[in-house]
């Protein structure tokens, strides 16, 4: 989709569709009102004869309104007005996005930068109208043999704002929205793939790509750069799988060359059945998306290429399918990691921090600023927040902060989960350093005093996004989550370069 910005009236708008929005009760928004008054009162007849109520998502498509140079003109409903926030405004575009798309017009004219979602300026409502139409028109027939046969005729969408000093702003906010769609899209794809085509080869290659595309330098470790560095626990999670590991670093250098880098993190376990301590079958697919931070950090590091962010960003990326095998782990093994520290591993379903620890300790040597690693590391983080938040536990809580914050303004939230020391006496162990699970109480929180036990050198924060990274049931599929919390939050850290407390 081609987004532009424009302002002006609806009068104006000679061949796109308009799109306005109505309350219910009646109620107008300023564009809606004036295309009323400029077309003599169809709107207010409309409305009147009950055609239109204003619900929310209820959309009208009408043809020839007088006065109006436009083909068409199409109304969304709104809701109440006092109802309108955060999550209904990206409804309201997204329902629109939809209707648009059903419709035969190539191009709109969309007013809804009108509505007033309260705290919210005009680069919020803006990157999120651009994100919710790609999020609505997004599609994955990669593996079809027959491509969704539907074309939709809509090819570019006006985004109109109330001002002509508005134009500079909106087209910064447009960028912001296309590079997040990209990351996100990028994301999504790599976590719809199977894990018989994303393999931690593919992701490698996935990162050679990126070095293709934007000029990032990418390096990725073999199996024998691994053992010469010690990564004992990362390879023990990789000796059940024929497919070879990899470890995949993408450096993006866009500060100056004295800026530490922000280090992202992420878990790319291409399928995990769990090893020996193999999960039950129902649902089993669905850990292909195991490697979702892998795609996050893919998909962050795209995002902010694209819009030359002044920040140095490196990505981490620890590859492996967990499977059983007569070489996998062993529930009982004890295998030595790259700090030195040894681990018994309990449960070989309990993989993502074995390959995560190493490659925290491997991320020591770019002297990072801050650390953050994504992970769908645990059922037990959606047992206790549910699908709409990732669970967030850190060493820092200034770093806390700019990521929740980051998280509400990109509606891609993220809660805060306690790591206090009280908890890390469950992974206490009889043989080794640790045990690799600590029981069944506070489970993404024991996890978490896993991975700190790696991390004591840095700033850091994990983001736990097993409930967020994909939707399981009828709408099974890749969310690009926290694509959008990523770039945000580094957006923000290099418009404050060096006046950031975390
Ligand atoms: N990848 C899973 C976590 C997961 C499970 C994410 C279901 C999303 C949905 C992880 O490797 C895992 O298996 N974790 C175990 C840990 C346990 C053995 C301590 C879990 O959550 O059951
Ligand atoms: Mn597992
Ligand atoms: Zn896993």
């Amino acid at each position: 989709m081609e987004f532009t910005v424009k302002s002006g009236g609806p009068e104006k708008q000679r061949s796109a569709c308009i799109v306005v929005g109505v309350f219910e009760g009646r109620k107008f928004t300023a564009s809606a009102r004036q295309l009323d008054q400029i077309s003599g009162g169809a709107l207010t007849a409309i409305l009147r004869r009950g055609d239109h109520s204003g619900s929310m998502g209820q959309s009208l498509l009408l043809h020839h309104v007088p006065n109006i140079p436009g083909e068409r003109v199409l109304l969304i409903g709104c809701g109440k007005e006092k109802d309108l926030g955060d999550g209904s405004y990206r409804a309201i575009l997204a329902y629109a996005a939809r209707a648009l798309g059903e419709t035969g017009a190539t191009e709109a004219a969309v007013f809804l930068a009108d509505l007033e979602v309260r705290g919210r300026d005009l680069n919020w409502k803006l990157r999120h109208a651009v994100e919710m139409t790609e999020e609505a028109y997004y599609r994955f027939d990669q593996m079809k043999s027959r491509k969704s046969e539907k074309r939709r005729a809509l090819r570019r969408m006006v985004l109109m704002v109330p001002k002509r000093s508005d134009l500079g702003p909106a087209e910064n906010a447009v960028r912001q929205g296309k590079a997040i769609s990209a990351g996100v899209k990028l994301a999504k794809d790599l976590g719809n793939l199977p894990g018989n085509v994303c393999t931690p080869g593919y992701l490698a290659d996935q990162a050679w790509a990126l070095q293709e595309e934007y000029g990032v330098k990418t390096t990725v470790l073999e199996e024998h750069d691994m053992r010469a560095l010690g990564m004992g626990a990362l390879l023990s999670v990789a000796r059940g799988s024929s497919q070879p590991p990899k470890l995949i670093i993408v450096e993006y250098r866009g500060g100056s060359e004295t800026q530490s880098p922000v280090a992202l993190v992420g878990k790319g376990l291409t399928f995990d059945a769990g090893g020996i301590s193999i999960k039950p079958a129902a649902e089993m697919d669905e850990m292909k998306y195991d490697m979702c931070g892998a795609a996050a950090v893919l998909g962050t590091l795209k995002a902010i290429a694209e819009l030359k962010l002044p920040i140095n960003v490196v990505g981490v990326i620890p590859s492996s399918e967990n499977l059983p095998d007569g070489n996998a782990n062993k529930p009982g093994d004890i295998v030595t990691s790259m700090s030195g520290q040894t681990i018994e591993v309990l449960n070989t379903d309990a993989e993502g921090r074995l390959i995560l620890c190493d490659a925290l300790t491997y991320t020591e040597r770019f002297n990072p600023s801050v650390v953050v690693d994504l992970a769908t590391l645990t059922g037990a983080c959606i047992v206790a927040l549910g699908r709409h938040a990732s669970g967030l536990m850190t060493n820092s809580e200034p770093l806390a902060r700019s990521l929740i914050g980051a998280g509400k303004y990109s509606f891609d939230r993220a809660w805060q989960l306690p790591l206090w020391e009280d908890y890390q006496k469950q992974l206490d162990s009889n043989f080794a350093d640790m045990a690799n699970i600590g029981g069944r109480d506070a489970g993404a929180i024991t996890a978490a005093c896993f991975l700190a036990r790696y991390t004591k050198k840095f700033k850091w924060a994990h983001l736990d996004i097993a409930g967020t990274a994909w939707k399981t049931g009828k709408e099974k599929g890749g969310t690009g989550r926290p694509v959008p919390l990523l770039t945000t939050f580094l957006i923000e850290r290099s418009e404050n370069h060096g006046q950031t407390e975390a």
